[in-house]
């Protein structure tokens, strides 16, 4: 084994005592995107650490995103809620969740709730609407896996979204009367917004939506033997669908605005979970 490794292993073995030493057994992680924030206090009964004192988790940059990992009861779950994200475009590093997803699969978490903001590439999807990933295309072609050795690395991402807990989450939804759409979640790297040439391009690759993350998130999830559902909160029209312009203020604003419905979901869906 050489350095890197033995240090990465080191950093997920201590982060995951910390995290049994708490007494709590989350089955299910919950990772927030912009916009789903609150759904921390929805949760119940909780014990929080931060990012910094777990040493596999990322340190993070980008501010207003806590880098805080909070322990809890969602209905009879047990859930770890991870509130804050590392993106591949800080850095330029698709592994910046790496350690945090190992961390998560070491202390018998099996399924990763994940959940973002992205901007639609369908006219019928627009602001403030709700999309369950059904798959994804990594645009960026890069890889969290890259380095790895071992055939763990070729994970198989034929149903890399579950479909059991796709069924799951639309049940919940329509039991709240919530209109969920689904499609295809392309990942660019960013930080820089698509061009409308981008956003044709990626209409006709066959998405639905575009963002910045989840992709990476996904992938490593499915290499540590988690199922994963993911959560889309549309914030924008892409690049050139709309007249509108595009800042992360606007984002946020618009995930903000969102959020008051998104998260109601999102407890409802993490409640009704089997698993
Ligand atoms: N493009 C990429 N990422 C995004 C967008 C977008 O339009 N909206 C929110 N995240």
């Amino acid at each position: 084994m050489n350095e890197r490794t033995q240090a990465f292993d080191d950093a997920v073995a201590q982060s995951a005592a910390r995290i049994r030493a708490s007494g709590r057994q989350p089955r299910i992680a919950v990772l927030l995107g912009s916009g789903w924030h609150e759904f921390s206090a929805a949760v119940r009964d909780t014990v929080s650490m931060r990012y910094a004192d777990l040493p596999a988790f990322p340190v993070l940059g980008i501010a207003g995103h806590a880098g805080t990992l909070v322990l809890g009861r969602c209905g009879a779950h047990e859930v770890a809620v991870l509130a804050g994200r590392k993106h591949a475009y800080e850095t330029g590093d698709a592994q910046a969740m790496k350690g945090a997803i190992a961390t998560l699969a070491a202390c018998g978490v099996q399924v990763l709730v994940q959940t973002n903001a992205g901007g639609s590439l369908e006219p019928s999807m627009r602001s403030g609407a709700l999309m369950l990933l059904t798959d994804h295309l990594n645009i960026t072609q890069r890889s969290p896996l890259q380095g790895d050795t071992g055939s763990e690395r070729f994970v198989d991402l034929r149903d890399a979204y579950d479909p059991s807990l796709r069924r799951q989450a639309h049940a919940a939804a329509q039991r709240r009367g919530v209109t969920l759409h689904e499609g295809v979640y392309a990942w660019v790297l960013g930080p820089q917004f698509e061009t409308p040439a981008e956003i044709r391009m990626l209409q006709r690759l066959g998405a639905q939506a575009v963002g910045m993350s989840t992709v990476p998130e996904t992938i490593l999830a499915r290499r540590f033997g988690l199922r994963v559902l993911a959560l889309s909160l549309i914030t924008n029209m892409g690049c050139g669908l709309h007249d509108e312009a595009l800042s992360h203020a606007h984002t946020l604003a618009s995930a903000q605005a969102a959020g008051a419905r998104a998260v109601p979901l999102l407890h409802a869906i993490v409640e009704a979970l089997e698993v």
